[in-house]
């Protein structure tokens, strides 16, 4: 059996691209729409209560765009509301969280960083994940206000942001971390610049392979995957700047996954607004 409708992968913005390149990486087949939640970014500093609302407005915008399954590439959405969305929709919802499993397994000091946003750190699922994974290890936690607003914008190599990013890994560094996991969407875009000021003896681990990996084995246990050899479409939306996404994925994504763009309004009535493509 096989299904032609897109995925749909949501964020706060820019950074579930990351995920994104990885879905069409391992499954070019699959069609994709993307939305970008940049009017509300960032969701690091928002209420659990909050970020839940976007996404009931984010998810009610990919459904009525008929898609087969939702990825929540965004770690702070998915530690906030996840589990309450799957109460309320019976397709595949796909989540993220910190690699801090397949860091336990490749820390040779046991000592291991963790970026991401205060939302995330601060969760009850982020807890429960450091109790089931983390035991023997040393785990040290950094937020990291700024670092998302840097890579929306697409400074992801400017001297200002190099020194905000150096301001977070300098007391994971003086800890001795050999292990440092990306746990928020947008820091991949960082990643030559995090390996640039890290060299070559700490391993940077994030989860968007992975994430790909889980969707690829649900979509095939539900009789959910396009017909391989096919090649899937592209669309992306946006709540905030069309012209930004637009630059933002001719400049740091492959040529494959360069497609149109539109901007939605947020809101209407608790529901998101704006020109549908048609979904051919
Ligand atoms: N990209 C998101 C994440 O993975 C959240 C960034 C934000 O909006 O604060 O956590």
């Amino acid at each position: 059996m096989t299904d032609r409708r897109a995925v749909g992968v949501l964020d706060s913005g820019v950074g579930g691209l990351s995920v994104l390149r990885e879905i069409h990486a391992l499954m070019p087949e699959e069609s994709l729409y993307y939305v970008a939640d940049s009017g509300f970014v960032p969701y690091g500093e928002r209420s659990a209560a909050a970020i839940r609302e976007r996404l009931d407005a984010l998810t009610g915008f990919l459904l009525d765009l008929d898609v087969k399954a939702v990825v929540v590439a965004c770690n702070t959405a998915t530690a906030a509301a996840v589990p309450w969305l799957r109460e309320r929709h019976s397709l595949p919802i796909i989540g993220m969280e910190p690699a801090v499993k397949p860091a336990a397994r490749v820390s040779r000091n046991r000592t291991v960083g963790v970026l991401a946003t205060q939302g995330t750190l601060a969760s009850g699922r982020f807890a429960a994940l450091l109790q089931r994974y983390a035991g023997g290890m040393r785990i040290l936690t950094q937020p990291c206000p700024g670092l998302v607003a840097a890579v929306e914008r697409g400074e992801v190599d400017s001297p200002a942001t190099e020194r905000l990013l150096q301001s977070y890994l300098d007391p994971l560094l003086a800890q001795g971390v050999d292990t440092i996991i990306l746990g928020c969407t947008h820091y991949p875009f960082l990643r030559p610049l995090l390996e640039r000021m890290l060299g070559s003896g700490i391993r940077i681990i994030d989860t968007g392979a992975a994430v790909a990996r889980q969707l690829q084995r649900r979509l095939a246990a539900e009789g959910l995957q396009a017909s391989p050899g096919s090649v899937g479409k592209v669309r992306y939306w946006t709540t905030g700047d069309d012209a930004a996404l637009r630059d933002f994925i001719g400049n740091r994504l492959p040529m494959a996954l360069r497609a149109p763009v539109s901007r939605v309004s947020p809101c209407r009535d608790g529901a998101m607004a704006g020109p549908q493509l048609p979904h051919t």
